[in-house]
C-alpha cells in the first residue's frame, strides 16, 4: 500500500477560517492522524505550502505547524511539487487567484463565496470545466450534525409534505469601540467584500438547494442597522455594508422559507443558527449539533387564552432527535472527501458550479433589497 505526498498551497491561512478550520482543524489534523486512507488502503498525507503576504504572521504559523511558507504569490501557483491550490483568503481575491492556479493545471478548492461577482463566478467555474481540473467549493453547513439529521427525516420522509422553512441566524457583532470587535473590520465595508447579504446566502442557497428544495425567487431586505465601527487598529470607520437582511424565498414544491441574518441581534433561540421545517406530517427544528421532532401524532391542540398563562412549555412538546453515530469535524470531513474525490475515490457534488448557485442567490437579493422588488434565479420563479 502506497503513501501518496499531496502538495496543498494554502492561501489566506492568517485568517480566522484558513487557519482555525482549514489549517489548524482539517489539514494538519488529517495529517497528525496519518492521513487520508483511500479504499485501497494508499494514503494521502497533505503537505501545506502557505501562502500569504505577512511574512511574520507566516512565519509565526509555520513555527506551530512545521510547515513551508512564502510571500511569493507567482512561485507558489506556479509551483509544480503542488497539484491542489487553496484559498480561504479575501473574497475579493478569490476568482483571480483560482484562475490563476487552473491555468497551471492545478486543482482547486475554496472557502465560499466562489467569487465577488456572479460573472466572475461563473468565468472560473467554466474554466474549470474546460480545464478539466477538480475544484470544489466549502459547503460546510451541510456537514454540521444538525443538519445531517434534518437532511436524514427529509429522507426518510417524516414530513409529508414539506410546507415551509425557517431559518434564523446572528448574534450581536460588537462595534469595535473600545474593545476588539468579535468579527473582521471588512465584513462591515461595501468596497472590501463585506455585507452579510453575501456573506450568508451563499450558505443559504446550498441548504436549501439540497436539503429542501430548489430556490426559485427571493425577496430580501437589506439593513445597515449600525454605520459606526471601529476596525482592528482601533480606528472609527463608516460601516456601509449591510449587516442584517431579512428575507423570504420560494422554492420549488411550493416550500416557502422564511431567512433572517443579523449581525445586530441577541440571541433568544436556541443556538446561533434555528432551522425550523414544517411539514404536513410532522416538523423539525435543529441547530449546529442537535434536533427535535413534533410528529403529527404529538401535534398538541393549543387553546388561545389570554387571560390565563400557557399550562406547559411549548418547547418540552418536542421529542430529541439522536441517531447514534458520531459526527466529526465538518470541515475536516469535506476535505476529506475533496481529497478522496482528488484520488477517484469519493464523489463529489460540492463543485465550482454549485458554488457559482450560492452567488447568483447573493446578488439576486442585493438586487432585490435595491429594487424593492422579487427577483427570480435562474431557471425561473416558482
Ligand atoms: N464557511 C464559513 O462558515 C465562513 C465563515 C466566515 C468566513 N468565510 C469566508 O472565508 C473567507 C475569509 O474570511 P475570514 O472571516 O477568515 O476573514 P479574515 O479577515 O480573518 O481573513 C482574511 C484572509 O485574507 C487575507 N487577505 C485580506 N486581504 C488581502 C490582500 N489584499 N492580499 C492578500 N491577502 C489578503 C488576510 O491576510 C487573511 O489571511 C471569506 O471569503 C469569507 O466569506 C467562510
Amino acid at each position: 500500500m502506497a503513501t501518496h505526498r499531496l502538495g496543498i498551497v494554502m492561501h489566506g491561512v492568517t485568517g480566522r477560517m484558513g487557519l482555525n478550520q482549514h489549517l489548524r482543524r482539517s489539514v494538519a489534523a488529517l495529517r497528525a492522524d496519518g492521513g487520508v486512507v483511500l479504499s485501497n488502503g494508499d494514503r494521502v498525507v497533505p503537505d501545506p505550502l502557505l501562502l500569504g503576504r505577512d511574512d511574520a504572521k507566516l512565519a509565526a504559523i509555520a513555527e506551530e505547524t512545521g510547515d513551508a511558507y512564502t510571500t511569493d504569490y507567482d512561485a507558489a501557483i506556479g509551483s509544480s511539487e503542488h497539484r491542489l491550490f487553496f484559498d480561504a483568503g479575501t473574497t475579493l481575491m478569490r476568482s483571480d487567484l483560482l484562475g490563476r492556479a487552473i491555468e497551471t493545471g492545478k486543482h482547486v478548492y475554496c472557502e465560499k463565496p466562489l467569487a465577488a461577482a456572479l460573472a466572475d463566478a461563473r468565468t472560473v467555474s467554466a474554466q474549470a470545466d474546460r480545464a478539466g481540473v477538480k475544484a470544489g467549493v466549502v459547503m460546510d453547513k451541510l456537514f454540521l450534525p444538525g443538519l445531517i439529521k434534518l437532511g436524514a427525516l427529509v429522507s426518510d420522509g417524516f414530513f409529508g409534505r414539506i410546507l415551509s422553512v425557517r431559518i434564523d441566524f446572528g448574534y450581536w457583532v460588537f462595534t469595535g469601540e473600545g474593545a476588539p470587535s468579535n468579527r473582521p473590520s471588512w465584513n462591515y465595508r461595501q468596497r472590501d467584500g463585506g455585507g452579510i447579504i453575501f456573506d450568508m446566502m451563499a450558505h443559504w442557497r446550498y441548504v436549501l438547494d439540497r436539503l429542501i428544495a430548489p430556490v426559485r425567487s427571493v425577496v430580501c431586505l437589506g439593513a445597515t442597522h449600525v454605520d459606526q465601527r471601529w476596525d482592528e487598529a482601533g480606528t472609527r470607520y463608516t460601516a456601509d455594508a449591510d449587516d442584517a437582511a431579512y428575507a423570504v424565498l420560494q422554492l420549488d414544491g411550493g416550500v416557502v422559507a422564511q431567512v433572517n441574518s443579523s449581525w445586530c441581534t441577541r440571541v433568544n433561540r436556541d443556538d446561533l443558527a434555528v432551522f425550523q421545517v414544517d411539514g404536513t406530517q410532522g416538523s423539525a427544528v435543529a441547530g449546529l449539533t442537535w434536533c427535535r421532532t413534533q410528529s403529527i401524532d404529538d401535534t398538541p391542540r393549543p387553546v388561545w387564552n389570554p387571560d390565563e398563562p400557557q399550562a406547559g412549555q411549548f418547547r418540552d412538546q418536542w421529542t430529541a432527535y439522536d441517531p447514534d453515530r458520531t459526527y466529526p469535524n465538518g470541515f475536516r470531513a469535506q476535505w476529506e472527501q475533496f481529497i478522496r474525490h482528488l484520488y477517484g475515490d469519493a464523489p463529489w457534488p460540492y463543485t465550482l458550479r454549485e458554488g457559482v448557485k450560492g452567488v447568483e442567490l447573493a446578488e439576486a437579493a442585493l438586487e432585490s433589497s435595491r429594487r424593492r422588488a422579487w427577483v427570480d434565479l435562474e431557471g425561473g420563479g416558482p
